[in-house]
């Protein structure tokens, strides 16, 4: 039988009308461009003046909040659906894998229980033909409680339900002056994580804060992305070589998110780690510590053109904007084009792929510059990094080297196991901490059988070479380095509701504060070290709480 591959791919079908590369000024066209009108909107509200505000209240009703999905969005979504295919053994994977490499659908997730698949709903039984009798009937349907095209419509923010402009306005008007008087976020969380923000508004905030925070923030530049955007970071700690010239390398710990561009949840818990850091200094005793010990550097949106293709145009783009050779498929999957362990050449979907890893290592522009900044961080910069998170979404998971297979375990897997189980136990122990799973990345290659006894290696939903994760842990050398999946475990996948944004927050400050106390020595296996400083002993075991609990 063959199949109509436009029907099962819903990015092929898509990509025609927007082959064009978009550029922020391009899009003068709000009508047809709901989100970008949007985000003009947010943008100029925080930067203009009042009066100009009072004008745009009133141009704000013209293009009507939708509640509903319009007909572009039921055009892009309405005909899609997302399957769970239960994998119960050997077979079905290896059926799944060939269909999903062949007709390059679109994985959401997967490991070695389930697929989440993205297809028309027309191609369903089409699909089913093609595989084993016993998946036909061991799928159900993600996003019960919403249509795709709904859940896609309720990730973006609404323009006036959030105080957020007025708040990032009166920032804006008091640069410089006594960090300590911004106005409380505590109770509630801040506006700015109420929404997720488009990038139009993230790299202004990231500004603010480092004209804000002079003592404690700089904001830093990464590089540029294939269309010509920055790819901003901040850099969050007490550095001393501001003032002196420090003999040690300066340990700092490495965070991002946004690589995979849909994955707007990895974006937003980014910038809440940095501002959980940012306005705890000099308050809380514990952060003000962490800080004079360890550089944080924050890097939000490493794959901004993505980002932004994501934000007005298609909410499920995952990959960077690069054309590749067929005209009609866009896009290099940053998380498989790293140079360690890269096997683009060997993966049989190519570029229309949601997981294509480019022509060659490093074709992925953004990945390229990342791992050349970092590079020279540690080369010419005095850096040491001592420990890389790279966040993404979803499944609840917090996975260590190595992805690209099981065959090998990495040098320091017990170090790793233990610090992703406490990663794991800090998290779940924060206020409303959710459940994540600790295993290694590469578990996708490997069906467990019912007794966890035997492993049987598969060929994997995805190719699983050329990861971020395993290039800086091996070739940067970078111990702890751990990915992690955030929330959900599929109820909504990458359309998360904005409710979920403060409290992944939480839970990932709570983690994140958890490996700084490993980093020093305080807690786990590197407490016996000799050279471990005592520090002050840990009083409570919620770290999550701690904020709270030592703010005066
Ligand atoms: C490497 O670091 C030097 C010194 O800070 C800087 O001038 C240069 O631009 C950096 N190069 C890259 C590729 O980041
Ligand atoms: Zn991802």
């Amino acid at each position: 039988m063959r199949l109509s591959l436009l029907l099962l791919c819903p990015s092929l079908a898509i990509a025609a009308p927007h082959d064009a590369t978009l550029h922020d000024h391009d899009l003068d066209s709000a009508n047809t461009r709901p989100w970008r009108a949007l985000s003009d909107i947010i943008t100029d509200k925080i930067w203009s003046s009042p009066e100009k505000q009072a004008a745009l209240e009133t141009h704000v009703d013209s293009p009507r909040v939708l509640r509903t999905p319009d007909s572009r969005l039921l055009a892009l979504y309405g005909g899609d659906t997302v399957l769970r295919f239960t994998i119960r053994n050997a077979d079905e994977a290896a059926a799944l894998a060939e269909a999903t490499g062949v007709l390059s659908l679109d994985v959401w997730e997967f490991n070695a229980e389930w697929v989440d698949i993205r297809l028309a709903i027309d191609a369903v039984s089409s699909l089913l033909h093609l595989l084993p009798l016993s998946l036909q009937d061991a799928h159900v349907p993600l996003l019960q409680d919403s249509s795709l095209a709904q859940a896609v419509l309720d990730s973006y923010p609404l323009p006036l339900d959030t105080p957020l402009h007025h708040d990032l306005h009166s920032y804006s008007h008091t640069p410089k002056t006594a960090p300590h008087e911004s106005p409380s976020q505590s109770k509630g969380g801040h506006p700015f994580f109420k929404d997720y923000q488009p990038l139009s508004v993230i790299h202004p905030w990231m500004s603010l804060m480092s004209s804000m925070f002079t003592t404690h923030v700089r904001r830093i530049n990464i590089g540029m992305s294939f269309e010509g955007r920055d790819i901003p970071a901040l850099r969050v700690g007490v550095h001393p070589t501001n003032k002196e010239k420090a003999e040690t390398p300066r340990k700092t710990i490495l965070v991002v998110g946004g690589s995979h561009a849909r994955e707007w949840i990895s974006t937003s818990t980014v910038n809440y780690l940095a501002w959980s850091l940012i306005h705890s200094y000099g308050r809380d005793r514990e952060t003000t510590r962490l800080l004079e010990q360890f550089d944080f550097v924050f890097v939000p949106t490493l794959n901004p053109d993505g980002y932004v293709y994501s934000w007005e145009t298609d909410r499920l783009w995952r990959k960077n904007r690069q054309p590749t050779s067929l005209p009609f498929c866009h896009g290099i999957d940053l998380d498989r084009t790293f140079s360690f362990q890269w096997n683009g050449e060997s993966h049989p979907s190519g570029p229309c792929s949601e997981s294509f890893a480019g022509e060659a290592p490093f074709e992925g522009v953004e990945a390229q510059r990342f791992a050349e900044w970092a590079t020279n961080e540690t080369q010419n910069n005095n850096v040491e990094f001592v420990s890389f998170i790279d966040l993404h979404s979803y499944s609840q998971q917090v996975l260590y080297p190595y992805s690209y297979t099981c065959r090998d375990d990495p040098p320091a897997l017990e170090d790793l196991e233990e610090l992703a189980i406490g990663l794991a136990k800090a998290i779940r122990i924060s206020r409303k901490g959710r459940q994540y799973q600790v295993t290694s990345a590469c578990e996708g290659n490997v069906f467990m059988s019912k007794n966890h006894k035997d492993r049987v290696v598969l060929p994997r939903i995805e190719s699983s070479g050329g990861s971020m994760l395993d290039y800086f842990y091996h070739e940067l050398k970078i111990k702890y380095s751990f990915q992690i999946k955030l929330r959900d475990t599929g109820s909504y996948g990458f359309l998360l509701p904005k409710e979920n944004i403060i409290p992944t927050g939480e839970e990932i400050v709570s983690a994140l504060h958890y490996l700084s106390h490993f980093m020093l020595g305080e807690i786990g296996i590197m407490s016996g070290a000799p050279n471990a400083e005592p520090g002050e002993p840990l009083s409570k075991p919620a770290f999550g709480e701690m904020e709270e609990s030592l703010e005066l």
